[in-house]
């Protein structure tokens, strides 16, 4: 089965490519074109999978060069990583957000329907949640009134991939990451964003290595036992899995399918820093500050269904996914840069 995955030198788009291997898929192409990620970590991804994938430089805008690598590949199968996530950036370049994220993900379906593939993963994000729906999210809390244009990107795409799949009769699995932390466990691969970091894991980790001077806990007058933020943090191995397990699902149904990946579990900013600590054997730096506008006090999933229809559930905990964010920095304290 051979599977296309787009934006596979991305945090999770790597990860996933190592899992798809391991589970015996290892008939991949991968595409990128580098906004946020480095050739180095497509070197390292096939050095660990033992694979040497096909990988192509491109924009997924390029319907030409697209076209070019589905006929050549006769691709069966899309796992759609590519796209902008920093929702800071969104706010300040609406434009580019829209223009990267739907038009990527509209000309990639335009070339999936020329060329007869009817199978596509997507990433979506539990950003795609309303404010105001009660904890733990389930796939039928109510979704729209996104806070930013990443988030309101996510929504769009859904939908226009949901008309698609009805018009088209394809399979195709959205699934709603919570928030992903962790690394492979070779410490060879792991978040490496280009500039300053939006997500907890990767400034805690810079923190650390000193990249970052004082990690800003933003907000600690939350209503929450400790007063910070509480979030439902996957190790991205986890995640990776529940693609390889979406995959199987899709090959058996047809439609549209919406899935949390998530733990369960709410853990609080403190909570976080505190694992981390442990894992590093450090005191992290760090200072409350104000909120961040837009953010929720407390979001955490329901991944019932998923384990339900996917037979897919979360394995590893916190504390392995922050020994494993450290491996991956403190082997790496400048990331990918410079390799
Ligand atoms: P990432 O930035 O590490 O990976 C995305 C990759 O897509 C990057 O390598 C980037 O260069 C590439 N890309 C972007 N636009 C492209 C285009 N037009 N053509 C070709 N390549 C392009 O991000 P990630 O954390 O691996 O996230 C993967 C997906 O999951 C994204 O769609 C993101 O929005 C979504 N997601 C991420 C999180 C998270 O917290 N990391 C949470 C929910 C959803
Ligand atoms: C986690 C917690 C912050 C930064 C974002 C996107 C979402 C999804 C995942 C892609 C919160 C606190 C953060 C800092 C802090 N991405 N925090 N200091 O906000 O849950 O979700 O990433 O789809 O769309 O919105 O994740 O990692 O940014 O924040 O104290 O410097 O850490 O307040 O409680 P978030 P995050």
């Amino acid at each position: 089965m051979a599977m296309l995955v787009t934006g596979g030198a991305g945090y999770i788009g790597s990860h996933t490519i190592c899992e798809l291997t391991k589970q015996g898929y290892d008939d991949i192409i991968a595409v990128d074109n580098f906004s946020n990620s480095k050739m180095e970590a497509i070197r390292r991804t096939r050095k660990l999978c033992g694979v040497e994938f096909p990988f192509y430089e491109a924009d997924l805008r390029d319907a030409q060069k697209m076209g070019g690598i589905f006929a050549k590949h006769g691709v069966d199968c899309v796992i759609h990583f590519a796209g902008l996530k920093a929702v800071g950036e969104s706010v300040a370049m609406p434009l580019m957000y829209y223009s990267n994220n739907l038009h990527s993900t509209i000309s990639l379906c335009e070339v999936m329907a020329k060329n007869g593939v009817d199978k596509l993963i997507f990433s979506s994000s539990a950003t795609v949640y309303s404010g105001g729906n009660e904890m733990p999210l389930t796939e039928e809390s109510k979704v729209g009134d996104c806070t930013n244009p990443y988030g309101w990107t996510k929504f769009m795409c859904e939908q226009i991939l949901t008309d698609t799949a009805k018009a088209h009769n394809w399979s195709v699995a959205l699934l709603r990451y919570f928030n992903p932390i962790g690394a492979h466990e070779s410490g060879d691969i792991g978040e490496d964003p280009v500039g300053i970091p939006n997500n907890i894991m990767p400034i805690i980790s810079q923190t650390v290595v000193g990249k970052i001077e004082c990690l800003n806990v933003t907000g600690n007058d939350y209503p929450t036992p400790d007063g910070t933020g509480i979030r439902d943090y996957i190790h991205v191995i986890d995640l990776a899995k529940g693609h390889v397990s979406a995959i199987k699902y899709l090959n058996a149904n047809k439609g549209t399918h919406v899935f949390n990946l998530g733990t369960g579990n709410g853990t609080s900013v403190l909570e976080l820093i505190a694992a981390f600590e442990k894992a590093a054997g450090v005191t992290i730096n760090r200072k409350f500050t104000d909120r961040r506008p837009g953010d929720l006090a407390a979001s955490y999933s329901s991944p019932s269904k998923a384990a339900q229809l996917l037979n897919w559930r979360a394995e590893k905990t916190m504390n392995e996914a922050c020994v494993d964010s450290w491996r991956w920095q403190s082997k790496n304290p400048k990331g990918y840069e410079g390799c």
